[in-house]
């Protein structure tokens, strides 16, 4: 049986997903969560939407608490830039802002891409969705688990990879690291009641 948390082989690749963004250092556009947020309301954001991503990024601070505390060496306001803009298909596919449905992603990262978004934050569109299908970065991953974990929702495959990335990076062994991360996934989750009853707007 093949291990589900190997990293991706070039062959779950899909042709057009390119390589996953790189060094820590990498400038990108828009470069804070005050310009990201104003793109997006610019683009006609709902307010659901931009809910959401508070929401979201309630999460994702806690994830890069833990990840300032390790000392991980991940491109924090990459996340916190990317949980800004991952949604941005749904001002397209407004539907999606209630139910499930993959069509906003490429939509979004398309849209993102006409806006002169960095490809690097624009593939968030796709791979918050589709970190399983595509090779992406630690911090892809971490908006990725942000997006499931601000409502409460668990996901064991997307977090054991999380704590595989995170422990290749600091050099550890992935169970010295298991308890502390899951510990932290568990708190936050819990108060995914409270954060789907403060999205109804
Ligand atoms: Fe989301």
């Amino acid at each position: 049986m093949s291990n589900p948390y190997a990293p991706p082989t070039s062959t779950d690749l899909p042709a057009a997903s390119g390589e996953p963004p790189g060094p820590l250092d990498m400038s990108i556009n828009p470069a804070s969560v005050e310009d990201a947020t104003l793109l997006l309301a610019r683009l006609g954001a709902p307010p659901r939407l931009l809910r959401h991503v508070a929401l979201v990024s309630e999460a994702g601070e806690r994830l890069l608490g833990l990840a300032a505390e390790l000392d991980l060496p991940i491109n924090a306001t990459l996340v916190r830039v990317g949980i800004v803009l991952h949604d941005a298909g749904k001002i397209l596919v407004s539907a999606e802002l209630d139910a499930s449905g993959g069509e906003h992603e490429p939509l979004g990262q398309d849209l993102l891409l006409k806006q002169g978004v960095s490809p690097a934050l624009a593939r968030i569109c796709l791979s918050h969705a589709r970190w399983s299908e595509m090779a992406v970065s630690l911090e892809e991953l971490l908006v990725a688990l942000s997006d499931k974990l601000w409502k409460g929702v668990r996901n064991a495959q997307l977090e054991e990879r999380v704590i595989n990335e995170a422990a290749k990076a600091l050099k550890r062994d992935p169970w010295d690291l298991f308890v502390q991360l899951d510990s932290l996934f568990e708190d936050v989750a819990a108060g995914g009641t409270a954060r789907l009853e403060q999205s109804r707007v």
